[in-house]
């Protein structure tokens, strides 16, 4: 049940620590510091092959993609594209035998993403299947499968199954670089080490709920909330928008942060909420820049950066700190503020967290 937690999606925020370490079990060994996929038929050969990845996937599971193209891309140095099942499933998409296709999918069950799965299959395609559920229709169908150990998931605004599905796909683009003899050993061990410390991180970040509480409640009454990011920030930015809206039904809309001046500009007003989120290092600079365009309009600024970044304190009005990780893998670290913001926005208008409204969990039918 819920554990002694007033909503499963609380409960499942709070395991994420947990389910990450699970999912990381048996797939770093300690000793040589590499990175083993038993359930992966990957021989170096099918690998080099490769010269074009598709991650396929809805909603929650689309955005984990994102992150995962640009991992696998730096890892592998392999051109990925993200789609979203429905689109990707009606159009032609180029695929062939040298093509990877990796759905993700937490239930397993998406109407969509199956289809796609299936028509990958026929047009010679390999296919992994990152799911979170044993026996599902896309375990069973896909030809390799790498299960996430999040644990059953209830409450239908994902959270631990998108930590789990970004994790797996951090753990496949270093496989996938180890195969094609890509990484340098101290690069992978870097990388690694870092990964192995994500699960503590989270822990020591929940610790200051509090502080997150009452920001979330100062937006409750916000007509639009903005969010926005460079990179991996801007996945991670889609990912909070997508918790907020759907939970606490406040409209709400993520901007990769260059894109401002192209028109979204102008919706910003005295007062708007705007997330900014700042955690890679080489736009760092571009970001406080787009932090200080919207301010200059009126918006009030959560900074959401890693520890050490101590100069945002003079470009927002709140600050909320991640812990110090390597930059590829700051979205762990930075979505669970984002999903704790939902969560309690959602609670304090009164809505019911766990069962949004017109959603359903599972969505088996297109
Ligand atoms: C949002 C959410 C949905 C799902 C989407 C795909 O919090 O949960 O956007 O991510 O319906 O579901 P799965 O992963 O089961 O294919």
């Amino acid at each position: 049940e819920k554990n002694g937690y007033d909503h499963f999606m609380l409960k499942e925020i709070f395991e994420q620590p947990t389910a990450l370490q699970n999912t990381m079990t048996g797939r770093i060994d300690q000793d040589s510091q590499m990175v083993e996929f038993p359930e992966l038929d990957w021989s170096e050969a099918k690998v080099n092959e490769w010269n074009k990845i598709y991650i396929v996937a809805c909603g929650t599971a689309y955005h984990a993609g994102l992150i995962g193209k640009h991992v696998l891309e730096e890892l592998t140095r392999i051109p990925v594209a993200v789609e979203v099942a429905s689109e990707f499933r009606y159009r032609r998409p180029i695929i062939d035998e040298q093509t990877l296709v990796i759905t993700v999918s937490q239930s397993g069950e998406t109407a969509d993403t199956l289809a796609a799965l299936r028509q990958s299959q026929k047009m010679g395609a390999e296919v992994v299947g990152i799911t979170n559920v044993v026996g599902s229709s896309i375990a069973r169908e896909a030809d390799n499968v790498i299960l996430t150990m999040a644990g059953p998931e209830i409450a239908v605004a994902s959270t631990k199954a998108y930590t789990t599905q970004v994790l797996s796909l951090y753990l496949m683009g270093v496989y996938a670089a180890q195969k094609k003899g890509q990484i340098t050993e101290e690069y992978r061990k870097e990388l690694l080490e870092s990964l192995l410390k994500t699960p503590g991180q989270i822990e020591e970040s929940l610790e200051h709920i509090k502080g997150i509480r009452w920001y979330a409640e100062s937006i409750k009454d916000a007509q639009s909330v903005f969010f926005l990011g460079r990179g991996l920030d801007h996945a991670v930015a889609l990912e909070g928008s997508l918790k907020l809206k759907e939970i606490s039904y406040i409209h709400s809309e993520a901007y990769a942060a260059g894109e401002l001046k192209h028109g979204t500009l102008a919706l910003i007003e005295e007062g708007t909420p705007v997330i900014a989120l700042a955690t890679q290092n080489e736009v760092y600079d571009k970001m406080i820049a787009n932090i200080e365009e919207v301010r200059a309009r009126g918006a009030k600024v959560m900074g959401v950066t890693t520890e050490g970044n101590m100069d945002i304190y003079h470009y927002v009005d709140e600050t909320c700190y991640i812990p110090a990780t390597n930059n590829l893998f700051a979205p762990l670290l930075s979505v669970v503020p984002l999903q704790l913001i939902s969560y309690y926005t959602s609670l304090a208008l009164g809505n019911d967290v766990d069962k949004p409204r017109n959603l359903a969990k599972s969505v088996t039918v297109e």
